[in-house]
């Protein structure tokens, strides 16, 4: 439908039919009738009222959806069709691999192929809207909702968020297979304070603006097309109710046009936080403050009528929310085809089908990250191997944002180990449990596998944890096995960073695997025998423990920094038991083979504002197999008007090196790459010296200074 028309439509709807159209609810309310069936009491259902919210929430499947927008749309005066959203954040029917293990890909280009992909399957079940990318920065793996996100760098997760809503939208939403991205939870809802999902957080504005919106800033930039309010408080104020927030920032400042809707029962959570007097106080709020769509409250659907009628609010406020729901609709051609590509036999083409799952298999072989190696890896078949631990057979590695995966499918370490090294003499002990049998077999193995850590159960929403270590019977269980083998290869599965630094001390090699998806374990296996070169970084810190929490690489400078010394140093910042550093930081990860950086060469060490700098090394592939390395760029800004962290990332380059192969990776460094918030928040770069590093990881030395003019 042309544009104009949307509001000749929208001066022809009824005040009730406008409100609809802000209200979703899941599919608990549409039965087999053709009226909406009130399951929960709270939202007052008036029998016989027809289907004609505006949204569904979590509803999926062609013919399901095809069906019920057939009801929905006979029941609406003009006719509106239905959206159909839901969460496909790492697959729907194939589960990639989680978004804290894409980030440790360092390769936005592989996250928009993932998205692409989860796009297809979903489009074909009818889906219209999915409620991804998660952007949600965090440094403290106690949230449990680290899992969704793509870990703790402002740059990085810039470049995954902006990737994954081109994968999802690709050019135009209208076009088969791409789905509507929406970006959440607005804002820095990974900053729950200590870790505790829901919390509120305690943000200064530097950091709100510099680290927390750079993510959500980028993939407005990309074009997303929703944008979902966060549950937490910032500076006292519930986001969805926060005018300064979705208004002034989202909208003014970030330039925002498209649509925002609540969390889940977020808008009637602000009566819970004390900062609205019921139901009613909650919708006029969230209306001032710029939500469009109620997800799962009673709030609009009983109270917006009214307060529009009584001249609370303006019919213009309903009317600027219904207008960008209405242009959503037209922009995925749903006036035109309501079911869009809901399609059963493109479901049964898609939905897990080879190609998917070879891609769930190539992600994880770019998102499983080495930490260490002494030599044991890679594995071969000719050994005598041992896997203990019972996550070696647990089906829970899709993890838990891929809601409609098909878990019936999901291939377990066990399968791929036994399926791809047939002629490996392998011994399975798939439990946390101490036997005699194991310990006698681990002793005579030339190697014994460990897989610790949490299942997709674990972690996720409201899965907070007050300590990261692992639970005791997995340390038993590793101290066990350890004393009587230490040729220990410790995988550690889950979607936040653990604390084991009695483990890595102590075991042969160390694996991140997160939750790899459908088919990652089949990558798993092959890094463990040496099939795959491993080339994954970690996306989020490692800390030695809980107490370090939150902790990030891009720290600041005290005025008592701590020598290089080790160990305490009294009257300076550290602390008495454990490093400042983590176990292992931010971009670490190991390969197999040998990868020689040369010395960074800067073509000038002037920059002027308009002009730039190449800052260039030499990469070497040294070993006898190919290599993907993820080059790395941090600069530090070392004299501001305000602090500035030690360093910061600010490019990454992955190359793909076959064995003896040199390549020049060159990176351009331009003054508005050095910009910062000043004191005054005015967002600039000030004259003076900086440093420039580029290496493998962010502990890498290898720099350059250079002077800003
Ligand atoms: C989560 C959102 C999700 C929504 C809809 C909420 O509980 O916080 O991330 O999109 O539910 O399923």
């Amino acid at each position: 439908m042309e544009d104009r028309k949307l509001r000749e439509l929208l001066d022809d709807m009824t005040l009730e039919e406008k409100v609809d159209q802000l209200v979703q609810l899941n599919g608990s309310f549409f039965g087999k009738a053709d009226v909406l069936t009130g399951p929960d009491a709270k939202f007052h259902m008036k029998e016989g009222r027809p289907l004609r919210t505006g949204s569904v929430l979590g509803e999926h499947g062609a013919a399901r959806l095809k069906a019920l927008q057939e009801k929905m749309t006979a029941a609406q005066p003009h006719h509106i069709p239905a959206l159909f959203m839901a969460d496909v954040i790492h697959g729907y029917k194939t589960a990639f691999p989680v978004p804290i293990a894409l980030g440790s890909s360092f390769n936005p280009a592989l996250a928009e192929r993932v998205s692409a992909a989860a796009a297809r399957e979903a489009a074909a079940a009818g889906l219209h809207v999915t409620f991804s990318p998660m952007a949600d920065l965090v440094h403290d793996s106690r949230w449990g909702r680290c899992m969704e996100s793509t870990g703790e760098d402002p740059w990085l997760n810039a470049r995954m968020a902006e990737a994954m809503v081109r994968g999802f939208q690709g050019d135009d939403i209208a076009l088969k297979g791409r789905l509507a991205s929406c970006v959440k939870h607005f804002a820095a809802y990974g900053a729950v304070q200590a870790g505790r999902d829901y919390n509120v957080t305690e943000l200064s504005e530097h950091t709100l603006f510099e680290d927390y919106l750079v993510s959500y800033r980028a993939a407005v930039k990309a074009g997303v097309r929703l944008v979902m309010t966060a549950f937490n408080t910032i500076d006292r104020r519930p986001c969805t109710t926060s005018r300064r927030l979705l208004r002034d920032i989202l909208r003014d400042d970030m330039g925002f046009e498209g649509v925002v809707i609540s969390d889940y029962s977020a808008i009637e959570e602000t009566i819970s936080h004390g900062t609205s007097l019921d139901h009613r106080d909650a919708a006029r709020q969230a209306m001032e403050a710029g939500c469009d769509i109620d997800m799962m409250s009673p709030c609009y659907l009983h109270h917006v009528e009214d307060l529009i009628r009584e001249g609370v609010l303006p019919e213009s406020l309903l009317d600027e929310a219904v207008l960008r729901v209405l242009q959503l609709k037209n922009d995925l051609g749903l006036f035109e085809n309501p079911c869009k590509d809901a399609s059963e036999e493109d479901e049964q083409a898609l939905h897990f089908c080879e190609a998917h799952q070879a891609l769930s298999r190539e992600a994880a072989e770019e998102t499983t990250v080495l930490l260490k190696n002494e030599g044991i890896l890679p594995l071969s078949e000719g050994q005598k191997i041992v896997v203990a631990g019972s996550l070696a057979e647990d089906p829970g590695m899709t993890g838990s944002w891929a809601v409609f995966a098909d878990t019936s499918r999901t291939v377990t370490l066990r399968m791929a180990l036994e399926e791809l090294y047939p002629d490996a003499d392998l011994s399975f002990f798939a439990s946390d449990d101490i036997s005699d049998v194991l310990l006698a077999e681990a002793a005579k193995a030339d190697a014994v596998i460990l897989a610790l850590g949490e299942n997709q159960k674990k972690t996720g929403e409201s899965m907070s944890l007050s300590m990261i270590e692992l639970p005791d019977n997995q340390k038993r269980l590793f101290d066990a096995v350890h004393a009587v083998n230490p040729h220990t290869v410790t995988v550690l599965f889950g979607g936040r960073p653990l604390a084991v630094p009695g483990i890595a001390e102590k075991t042969e090699a160390l694996v991140e695997a997160w939750l790899p998806g459908s088919c990652g374990c089949y990558a798993l296996a092959d890094i463990l025998f040496g099939r795959v070169n491993p080339s994954g970084r970690l996306s989020m810190s490692l800390p030695w423990c809980t107490g370090q929490l939150p902790i990030s690489y891009a720290a600041f400078q005290t005025g008592r920094p701590k020598p290089a010394a080790n160990g305490f140093v009294p009257f300076t910042s550290n602390y008495m038991d454990v490093p400042n550093t983590p176990l292992y930081p931010f971009g670490y990860g190991l390969s197999y083979g040998r990868c020689v950086y040369s010395p960074v060469e800067l073509d000038t060490d002037t920059l002027t504002k308009g002009g730039s700098i190449r800052a260039s090394i030499t990469v070497t592939n040294e070993g006898s197999i190919p290599l993907r390395e993820a080059v790395q760029l941090y600069i530090r800004d070392l004299h501001a008007s305000v602090v500035r962290p030690v360093r910061q990332l600010k490019g990454v380059n992955k190359v793909t090196l076959a064995p003896g192969e040199t390549q020049v990776v060159t990176f351009v460094i331009e003054e508005p790459m050095l910009r910062f918030y000043d004191a005054d928040m005015h967002f600039v770069s000030e004259p003076g010296r900086f440093t420039v590093w580029v290496g493998h990881d962010s502990l890498t030395d290898n720099s350059a200074d250079f002077t800003l003019e």
